[in-house]
């Protein structure tokens, strides 16, 4: 089997997108990185993702006059890498239908929370301002609705009395790292099957 084609998308640490590539370059997703993309110009992803030796492309939505504008760049600049997934790796900014048309059910996003409670942003402060005794992450599909689209995989972690949003973010953290290698391995294995708003993991 063809090893598919992957560029990962952040816009901070870049810690998901990192586990990521630690993964591919153990074997356990048989893939190939082949770009990374970042939205914010000073953001520490952008120092890890240069010692990778694959194309950075760092794009910020103030620098373009409109949205259409933002994604035209990144899109053209992804095309040549022929990538087979895009995997958004906490990044923070929304993607236009027209940008994941060409993607469909080839983009997938991490989001600290057990969609389709707490979408947005401060996931696991809404969690613990909530009081849930159960939080966790998802990984999905992208669709253009925020924090929508087909849900992968899920991982729980229980919420204690004490938790503070940095010690839930914490947590959870430690789940999404192998929840996303898991997804990304089950697509570069083609296990993943979508029918409708459902994912099936084949045996
Ligand atoms: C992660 O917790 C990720 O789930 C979250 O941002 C963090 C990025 O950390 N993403 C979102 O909230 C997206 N809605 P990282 O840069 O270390 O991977």
């Amino acid at each position: 089997m063809r090893k598919k084609r992957i560029v990962v998308f952040a816009s901070g640490r870049g810690s998901n997108a990192a586990a990521l590539r630690r993964a591919i370059l153990e074997g356990s997703i048989k893939g190939e990185l082949v770009g990374a993309v970042c939205d914010v110009a000073d953001a520490p992803f952008i120092k890890t993702a240069s010692s990778w030796g694959v194309p950075v492309i760092v794009a910020e939505r103030k620098g373009f006059v409109s949205q259409p504008d933002f994604e035209a760049y990144i899109a053209a600049r992804i095309e040549p890498l022929r990538p087979d997934l895009l995997c958004l790796a906490g990044f923070m900014r929304l993607l236009s239908g027209d940008f994941i048309k060409p993607y469909a059910h080839r983009i997938m996003n991490i989001h600290p929370a057990l969609l389709p409670a707490f979408k947005g942003l401060h996931a696991q402060r809404q969690a613990v301002e909530a009081g849930v005794k159960v939080a966790g992450c998802t990984v999905h599909f992208v669709v253009p609705d925020m924090d929508a689209g087909p849900i992968i995989i899920q991982e729980t972690v229980p919420v204690r009395d004490d938790d503070t949003e940095d010690t839930l973010a914490a947590r959870i953290l430690t789940k999404e790292h192998p929840a996303y290698v898991r997804a990304v391995s089950l697509f570069c294995d083609d296990k993943l099957e979508i029918t409708g708003n459902k994912v099936h993991i084949r045996d």
